[in-house]
């Protein structure tokens, strides 16, 4: 071979088209070629048998009730769906039945950000152990390689089942922001990109080949002109879709406007008649999206052909300040779980009071980004713990609802009563004495540490550093601190000593 890339000068728009070249030559030149192929239009042969599948929607379902909250509509319709699309790949094929154009499962969600769309998915993926790719529909049309790019998905899949084509076959593809490929109409954006975008994605949806070679992958295409030279054959792997369910999520802000429009003007016809006046602005928009029809996506800007292909549509709600509080109290709960994970990577337990998780909720409520905003409200509050209280010796953190209200007052009463409390626990080891302090005592002590710029600890360790002595003097095991002790902490000692000095006389 002679791939001249020097004297090409490393110009990899150049250097793709020469091994473009080079392989189609070498390819129409083999005898070979396409061997080891697969035959365009085979269908994927059965399920491998380590591919087990006899879930049942009501198990699946359950499965996912343990994880999320509410989204009960979601839950069943993507549970039924998903465990039939592959309880028949499991059916042995049946040469009586003409299968030839029928419908795959793939579904649409529609709803709102943080509900737990990618999350149903992520976890349906991990239950039924098939592998999983989640791809961002905006991608496709930005980069401009359009086609290559949704392909790239399927190629991932591979990647996923970690070079196995045949279990990458069954695997599950999940496309976010599917609504930002529709046409808008408006002029912004290239539309005729995004209705490419569609066609690409509606050919992977139903079924097609696709070369496991990336076109725009250098690399690949590389080491395929190599394998051609050395063993003098193409040996082109190719994934077929047929099989692979689709999913395809949105926001889908507008077509709840749409569906308005179209549902009003049935009513105005059906208001002539009946003097009715119902208004269907105030309708949650969930509840209008669950109307959709497919007249309502092609006016949305999608062609008929790719809402064809998605005739299962799963409506997710908004969750509500009470959802939310739900999510953070149910055990299994991510958030919660990864907050507290963070921390013991520092060697800390962190604990959340129930009236911290409330205010919390609240907080996530307001940001209107659904359980995504737990997440930020939570940040929120306690990254000045997770910087501070690493270099600390603190073991224990329960996270409090004054906390949450004022964090930085909280980060600083925690720190001077831990501080205080190591005064109080060393004076016990050192001295064999227990110390005192009530609740206006520790208030006057952290003050007075404030305006002296020491930690409370030091500012103990000084004004009693003869105590230890005294209060063996005096043959005492405890000693409580008093606001009158602390203003004075050596007349204090000096007057205990003499009291008892002169009671024993
Ligand atoms: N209904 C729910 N029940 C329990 N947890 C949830 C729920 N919805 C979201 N979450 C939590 O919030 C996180 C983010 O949700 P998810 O990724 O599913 O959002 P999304 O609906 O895909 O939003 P986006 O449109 O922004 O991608 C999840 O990982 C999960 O921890
Ligand atoms: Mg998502």
């Amino acid at each position: 071979m002679n791939i001249k890339a020097e004297k090409m000068g490393f110009d990899s728009e150049k250097l793709r088209q020469f091994l473009k070249e080079q392989l189609a030559d070498q390819e129409a030149a083999s005898p070979q070629a396409d061997a080891a192929s697969t035959q365009a239009g085979d269908p994927p042969q059965p399920p491998s048998p380590h591919f087990d599948f006899d879930l049942k929607p009501e198990e699946l379902e359950a499965y996912l009730d343990q994880y999320v909250i509410e989204q009960e509509q979601a839950k069943g319709i993507l549970a039924t769906k998903i465990c039939t699309h592959f309880n028949c790949l499991n059916l042995p094929p049946d040469p009586e039945e003409d299968l030839i154009g029928s419908i795959k499962n793939n579904v649409l969600m529609i709803g709102p950000t943080g509900v737990g769309k990618t999350y149903l998915i992520k976890l349906i993926a991990r239950k039924i152990g098939v592998p999983f790719v989640k791809g961002d529909a905006t991608k496709f049309s930005e980069t401009g390689y359009v086609g290559g790019d949704v392909e790239d998905l399927v190629r991932e899949l591979v990647r996923e089942a970690e070079g196995d084509i045949e279990t990458a076959q069954y695997g599950i593809i999940y496309i976010d922001e599917i609504d930002k490929i529709a046409s808008s109409g408006n002029g912004i954006g290239i539309d005729v990109s995004r209705s490419g975008v569609q066609r690409n994605l509606l050919k992977l949806m139903e079924e097609t080949e696709v070369d496991l070679r990336s076109p725009h992958d250098l690399a690949s295409q590389m080491e395929s002109v190599m394998q051609i030279q050395r063993t003098g054959k193409a040996e082109r792997q190719k994934i077929n879709t047929g099989n692979i369910l689709f999913i395809v999520s949105g926001a889908f802000s507008g077509l709840d406007e749409i569906i308005a429009r179209r549902l009003n003007q049935g009513a105005i016809g059906f208001r002539l008649k009946q003097d009715d006046t119902n208004d269907l602005s105030d309708l949650p928009k969930s509840d209008l999206f669950r109307q959709a029809r497919s007249e309502d996506f092609m006016e949305y800007g999608f062609e008929s052909e790719f809402v064809g292909r998605l005739p299962v549509v799963a409506v997710l709600d908004p969750l509500s300040c009470a959802d939310l509080l739900t999510i953070l109290r149910a055990p299994k709960n991510s958030v919660i779980l990864s907050k507290k994970r963070d921390f013991r990577a520092y060697g800390i337990n962190l604990e959340f009071t129930d009236e911290a998780l409330q205010l919390l909720a609240a907080r996530a409520y307001e940001e209107h980004t659904g359980a995504r905003g737990l997440v930020s409200a939570i940040e929120k509050v306690l990254i000045p713990f997770e910087k501070k209280l690493p270099s600390t010796d603190i073991e224990h953190f329960e996270l409090t609802a004054s906390i949450v209200e004022d964090p930085e007052n909280g980060l600083t009463q925690l720190l001077d009563e831990h501080s205080l409390q190591s005064f109080i626990d060393a004076f016990a080891t050192d001295h064999g004495i227990q110390l005192h302090f009530d609740a206006e005592t520790r208030e006057l002590v952290k003050n007075m540490a404030h305006e002296q710029e020491k930690s409370p600890r030091n500012l103990c360790d000084n004004f009693f550093a003869d105590y230890g002595h005294g209060l063996k003097l005096a043959n005492l095991q405890e000693f409580a601190i008093t606001p009158a002790v602390l203003h004075e902490p050596q007349e204090a000692l000096n007057g205990l000593i003499k009291t008892f000095y002169e009671g024993n006389r």
